[in-house]
């Protein structure tokens, strides 16, 4: 049976916000309705656990009368964007008195903190970071990953994670696991639709929630997805965790690179380590006869490390994930075992290990 998007809007129109009698349709508390032939997938923003579950029931059953065959809630703890401080102290600090959480972004939490960046966005900088992490999640470490990209985050999609964090009871954030990995995005708070310029004062204060507050666990990774380029997100990191380690991504094409040499330089100035530099979208295999086209440029990325005196860490073809939305391990970005990018990303993997636990065992 086929229906609309009017039709799910329209069933769904009925569903109040407690506090103010209006529709969360209208309030946008439920939106990103996207209605394929059966199957709804679409966005609730709750206000508590107890909502989360009221609404989640609701909904599925609105839905199924409807005839919709297969249902798709992401659901998402909501922040009211006229909230200046919507993770003040006071509302989080439950969790520390509780004593449950570590600094982890002190040194001596033993955590390998690496910032991914690049000059600029779309050279693959979050595919970088998102099959980074699930291939050191397949050496059997601990791996975390902020999504600190606040102009695009897309970690979550890209991972194909639906469902946004829990909030226990003591207040700390649990974060979404996914392929052995701990995720936390700028994604599951702020609306789609929230203007940009309230994001960037934002930053800051989330970030260091999302060390302070997010119960993580034992880590031995924690890997963070920058915005492109060298804004106010990149120098927050830098202040915040002067022992993070870098890399940086990079097209082959000469002027990605003169523009990510950028970007590497400012990790220089601050004297933050470069672990090296992973050249994305290296070159093309034909499927057919094997042979390599370097569509973009080529020499690129080695050229960047060159420049900033460490390594090419490895070279990644273009080369679409190619899983299917059937798989239970859906994502359509992080490359299957087995496939020739996930091997280069073990092999990239492998390389940072060394390097990072090397030398802490020297120092
Ligand atoms: N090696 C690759 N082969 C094919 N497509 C890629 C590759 N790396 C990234 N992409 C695609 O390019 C686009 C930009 O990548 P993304 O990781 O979002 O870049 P950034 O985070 O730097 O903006 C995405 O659509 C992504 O799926
Ligand atoms: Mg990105």
């Amino acid at each position: 049976m086929l229906i609309s998007r009017e039709q799910v809007q329209e069933v769904l129109q009925p569903i109040q916000d407690p506090e103010t009698g209006r529709s969360l349709i209208e309030l946008q508390r439920i939106r990103d309705i996207v209605v394929k032939e059966s199957t709804v997938r679409l966005s609730v923003f709750y206000s508590s656990e107890e909502q989360k579950l009221q609404l989640d029931a609701q909904i599925r059953e609105l839905l199924q009368a409807l005839g919709a065959e297969e249902i798709h809630i992401r659901m998402r703890p909501w922040v009211n964007p006229a909230d200046p401080d919507p993770y003040s102290r006071e509302k989080l600090t439950k969790g520390h008195a509780a004593g449950m959480q570590t600094d982890i972004i002190s040194k001596d939490s033993g955590v390998h903190f690496i910032a991914v960046a690049s000059g600029k966005g779309g050279v693959g900088k979050s595919t970088v970071t998102v099959n980074l992490a699930a291939a050191l999640a397949r050496q059997g470490k601990r791996v975390g990953l902020i999504d600190a990209d606040i102009y695009g985050f897309s970690v979550p999609d890209m991972m194909g994670i639906e469902e946004g964090p829990n909030v226990t009871d003591d207040g700390i954030i649990i974060p979404v696991e996914r392929f052995g990995v701990k995720v936390m995005s700028m994604g599951f708070f702020i609306r789609e639709n929230s203007p940009v310029v309230w994001r960037g004062p934002m930053l800051g204060k989330m970030l260091r929630q999302f060390f302070e507050d997010v119960g993580w666990g034992e880590l031995d990774y924690m890997l963070l997805d920058l915005p492109p380029g060298t804004g106010d997100v990149a120098l927050d990191v830098h202040q915040m965790i002067p022992h993070s380690k870098e890399i940086i991504v990079t097209t082959p094409h000469a002027t990605a690179a003169f523009v990510a040499a950028r970007a590497g330089a400012m990790a220089i100035q601050t004297e933050h380590e470069i672990l090296g530099v992973v050249e994305n979208m290296a070159y093309y295999s034909c499927s057919h006869c094997g042979e390599k086209d370097y569509v973009f440029g080529r020499g690129g990325g080695g050229k960047l490390a060159e420049t900033l005196h460490t390594e090419l860490l490895g070279q990644l073809p273009l080369m679409g994930a190619d899983n299917l939305p059937s798989d239970p391990d859906f994502s359509p970005s992080v490359y299957r075992v087995g496939t020739e990018c996930a091997n280069i990303y073990d092999e990239i993997a492998v390389k940072i290990s060394s390097k990072c636990e090397g030398s802490a065992s020297n120092s």
